[in-house]
């Protein structure tokens, strides 16, 4: 390896390093949406005193679920780790980023590539509620079977991590609008993530989102400029 580069796990807590400031991360007194977006960062050292209630997880996760999905097929799944010998096996595995063990939790989110399976359940809640005909409902499930069921393994894969990244910001927000803060992490084995928490093999691994209380405020926002990012009508 050239000495201009750095491994992979030096790459990841490299931050940690470089980040001398002490202030915490912002409380919001207000938590508007466009306050919550903008003010959202990536958090990386957490109190590892501080549990966040079940009860609380649940409100995020059943806020962040609002999220649009494709079809409403909802292909995100949670594993919530919060058992600390569980975060520490997991610590090796995501590049030893101190943020694993230390936050209150640690939420894998996965998408089902088989998520299709569950039409009939959702599209007969609709139904149920006067929303869509009888006949409808069973022609939509019908496609839904016949098209998703059909989809080569991309083309669900793809599906998954659409549905998963959405929600996952989903998340981080609504985190964010009740106090908490939160940091996603691609920087782990997602083989060994896989074999190690037994997770099925028809889902996908699409980040893993450190929740907890934050102690330092993570970086100022660094953006291209939007005109760099941004075309009207054509290319
Ligand atoms: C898919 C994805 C994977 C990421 N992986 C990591 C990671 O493994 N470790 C980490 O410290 N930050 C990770 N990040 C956080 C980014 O570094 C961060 O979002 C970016 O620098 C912008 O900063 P902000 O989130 O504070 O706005 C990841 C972000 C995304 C969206």
């Amino acid at each position: 390896m050239s000495d201009k580069t750095m491994s992979k796990e030096e790459y990841l807590n490299k931050a940690k390093e470089l980040d001398t400031r002490t202030e915490a991360p912002k409380q919001l007194e207000d938590t508007d949406f466009l306050t919550v977006a903008r003010e959202r960062r990536s958090v990386r050292q957490y109190d590892p005193e501080f549990k966040i209630e079940e009860s609380e997880i649940r409100e995020l996760l059943e806020t962040a679920t609002q999220a649009p999905s494709s079809s409403n097929l909802q292909s995100w799944r949670f594993l919530v780790i919060e058992d600390q010998k569980e975060k520490e096996r997991l610590l090796p595995i995501a590049n030893n980023q101190q943020q694993i063990v230390d936050a209150s939790v640690v939420i894998a989110v996965l998408g089902d590539r088989e998520a299709y399976k569950n039409a009939d359940r959702i599209y007969s809640q609709i139904a149920e509620r006067g929303n869509m005909p009888q006949e409808v409902k069973e022609m939509y499930v019908n496609s839904i079977m016949e098209n998703y069921g059909n989809f080569p393994k991309e083309r669900q894969t793809k599906i998954a991590h659409i549905d998963g990244g959405i929600v996952a910001n989903q998340l981080m927000l609504a985190a964010k609008a009740k106090g908490y803060d939160t940091v996603p992490m691609g920087g782990y084995d997602e083989a060994k993530f896989m074999e190690a928490f037994n997770v099925p093999e028809t889902y996908e691994p699409i980040m893993l989102i450190s929740l907890g209380k934050g102690t330092k405020a993570g970086f100022e926002k660094t953006r291209l400029p939007l005109d760099d990012v941004l075309k009207w009508n054509k290319f």
